[in-house]
């Protein structure tokens, strides 16, 4: 044997070696990104065969050289066929073991608690519903008003004497010269927007959320009206009346009789509250309605000319009517609920009595 294939001879048990070391820690690797880092330790760029490879190389005399390059080029062939077989027989498991897989269908679910709409929600909801069979489109406003569409437009001039009552949360206008803005105190001026926007006839119902300088357990701070307005040629304080019935006996209970008692408001002429005959005692006088056989629920009246002005109606032609009413004053009466502020708590033991 002459010296060059001795050379040889030992430099493919050293292949060899690096092989069946490799083989070894590849049978050992469980998962893919394992195997790599094993590829790469043997057979990457400074994995050990390649180092092996470059070594003989250099020192192999020049025409032993090809000879060098052939073996080393057999042994890496070797190296990536044993990783490809192996990354195949991994996956292979990892299939298999995904279908032995069983589902356990008798295992109990992970139960979810279900939400629902809140009380009040549920009931402006039906309110909406009552008025949409008499023909009334709900209309919204922003809850930022304008000192104009919140007052003035509805007759309460600066200085007067009816804005006292709701003279509440005043907001700093970027603009100095804009008109002032206020967390509107009632859903009256969405009836300005609306009238603002359209030519009769009209018929709205507009639910929101308004602002007033109110706290103790009948009155909040933040509460929701309900507002109403008819405009059309010829209509009568008969038809806000006839609406009014339609709405109580649809609400409340039917037989439920009302009463409308004069009042005052700055926007409407002739003005009225409205009284609904106590449906907790029937009238025989009770706590509900201290004794008076009667539940104030809403006001109303016919729109005063002057709102007309405002928004450009033509009061010889038009005329209309409008009402206010609390959607949490409604709802407390038909549920019997005591304290406004459960409303707000957020407390599960009272909303979930009512789904
Ligand atoms: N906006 C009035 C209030 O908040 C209620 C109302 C509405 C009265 C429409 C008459 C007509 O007190």
């Amino acid at each position: 044997m002459n010296e060059s294939d001795s050379r040889a001879g030992e430099l493919a048990r050293l292949f060899e070696e690096s092989l069946s070391r490799y083989q070894a820690a590849l049978a050992e690797a469980t998962s893919e990104s394992a195997l790599r880092v094993v590829h790469a330790r043997y057979a990457g760029k400074e994995g050990e065969i390649r180092k092996r490879l470059a070594d003989a190389l250099k020192a192999a005399p020049g025409p032993d050289k090809r000879a060098v390059g052939q073996a080393g080029n057999t042994a890496l062939q070797k190296a990536e066929e044993l990783f490809g077989s192996r990354l195949v027989d991994l996956h292979e498991q990892k299939r298999q073991a995904d279908l032995q897989r069983r589902l356990d269908v008798t295992i109990p679910g992970r139960p979810h608690r279900l939400g629902g709409l809140h009380l009040l929600t549920q009931v402006r909801l039906e309110l909406e519903g009552i008025f949409a069979e008499l023909g009334f489109q709900v209309a919204t406003g922003p809850q930022v008003e304008t000192d104009f569409h919140n007052f003035e437009a509805l007759a309460m001039p600066k200085d007067h004497p009816a804005r006292d009552m709701q003279d509440t949360f005043y907001l700093r206008s970027h603009d100095p010269s804009h008109d002032p803005l206020v967390l509107r105190t009632h859903t009256s001026p969405v009836q300005i927007r609306t009238m603002l926007q359209q030519k009769p006839p009209v018929r709205i119902i507009s639910p929101g959320k308004v602002y007033r300088k109110d706290d103790d357990p009948t009155h909040s701070p933040m509460f929701q009206q309900i507002e109403g307005l008819c405009v059309d040629e010829g209509v009568t304080m008969a038809d806000l009346k006839g609406t009014l019935l339609y709405f109580v006996q649809r609400f409340f209970g039917p037989g439920i009789g009302l009463r409308l008692r004069p009042s005052f408001f700055p926007f409407t002429e002739p003005s009225a509250e409205v009284d609904i005959e106590c449906f907790f005692c029937k009238r025989s006088g009770c706590r509900t309605c201290k004794g008076s056989g009667y539940i104030e629920i809403l006001g109303c009246g016919m729109v005063d000319p002057e709102v007309f002005r405002h928004v450009g109606y033509d009061s010889e032609k038009y005329s209309g009517f409008a009402f206010g009413t609390g959607l949490e004053r409604m709802t407390m009466l038909r549920y019997g609920i005591s304290d406004l502020r459960l409303f707000f708590a957020g407390d599960a033991r009272f909303t979930e009595q009512f789904r």
